[in-house]
């Protein structure tokens, strides 16, 4: 098959997760209660602090741009960037039930980044890059909308070993379709994965004082079908896959999920490893 261009592949992100927004806004609550200690991790590597003007690459329904918000005060303020459009209409319904009036969402392309240079405190993103076509452009438009000795702060998933999260269902597929070997160039889940790669791109692009760290948690389900249910919901890649299963097909394939998640059942819940890759970097003066 003739590979995509960077343009099809963005095309085809922006449906995919505008596909999912219904999805996102429906778990919304639980993700956030579950997930928010990787913004609080990020919001301590950008440095953030009152008065600043902080951007987010690949907002979606608005983690980390949320609690960014709150981090910077009245004082600051946020700019949230994604392609979907649906869902930072959800991002943007959640700013308003918080009544924050410094974060605003904008849909664009985060490798063409529609900013003056040197116009941002801090840039921070979560489960976006690896989902990039061209990610050394990507970092480029970072460093250059940065003021001097600001803060850049990233979360991407680490090596599928570490995530059953994610593994599980991806494994399970597998065992009802073939997949054809995963490109490790080409944009996906754990195309970050690599320990030093993201860092290197940044070192690339003049950043300094660049760190690189696994970090380590889980996601608690009150039930291993919460657990499916929910990551079938929000997870565009993963949907992508199930789809090319008939529906008897997903339904044993559901039911094996099930099972392999409650081999993580810690008493009434079942807590699924994660593990994402932090890196931090500053733009020298
Ligand atoms: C897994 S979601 C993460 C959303 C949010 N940051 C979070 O952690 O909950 C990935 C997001 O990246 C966005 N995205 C992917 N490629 C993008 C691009 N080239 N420019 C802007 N956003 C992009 C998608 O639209 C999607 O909302």
């Amino acid at each position: 098959m003739a590979s995509l261009s960077p343009e099809q592949i963005i095309e085809g992100q922006r449906q995919d997760w505008n596909r999912v927004a219904g999805g996102w806004e429906k778990w919304d609550r639980f993700f956030d209660e579950q997930m928010a200690f990787l913004n609080h991790r990020l919001v301590g590597d950008a440095r953030l602090r009152a008065g600043l003007r902080v951007l987010d690459l690949g907002s979606g329904t608005g983690y980390p741009a949320l609690l960014t918000a709150q981090a910077v005060g009245v004082s600051g303020s946020v700019i949230g960037i994604d392609l979907a459009d649906q869902m930072l209409e959800a991002a943007t319904r959640k700013a308003a039930l918080l009544k924050l009036s410094n974060v605003t969402f904008r849909t664009g392309d985060v490798t063409i980044l529609p900013f003056e240079p040197a116009s941002f405190d801090a840039v921070i993103t979560r489960f976006c890059l690896m989902f990039l076509p061209e990610i050394p452009k990507a970092v480029a438009e970072i460093a250059r909308v940065l003021k001097q000795d600001t803060w850049v702060a990233a979360a991407v998933w680490s090596a599928p070993d570490k995530n059953p999260y994610l593994k599980i269902p991806i494994d399970i597929i597998k065992q009802f379709m073939e997949l054809p070997p995963p490109d490790p160039s080409a944009p996906g889940i754990f195309r970050l994965a690599k320990p030093g790669e993201l860092a290197a791109m940044l070192q690339q692009a003049g950043f300094a004082d660049i760190s690189d760290e696994e970090f380590l948690g889980d996601v608690r389900f009150p039930s291993a079908d919460h657990y499916v249910s929910s990551l079938l919901d929000i997870a565009a890649p993963i949907q992508n896959l199930w789809a090319g299963l008939s529906s008897t097909q997903q339904k044993e394939a559901k039911q094996r999920i099930i099972e392999a998640a409650e081999q993580y059942r810690k008493g009434s819940i079942v807590a699924l490893p994660i593990a994402v890759r932090m890196v931090t970097a500053r733009k020298p003066t």
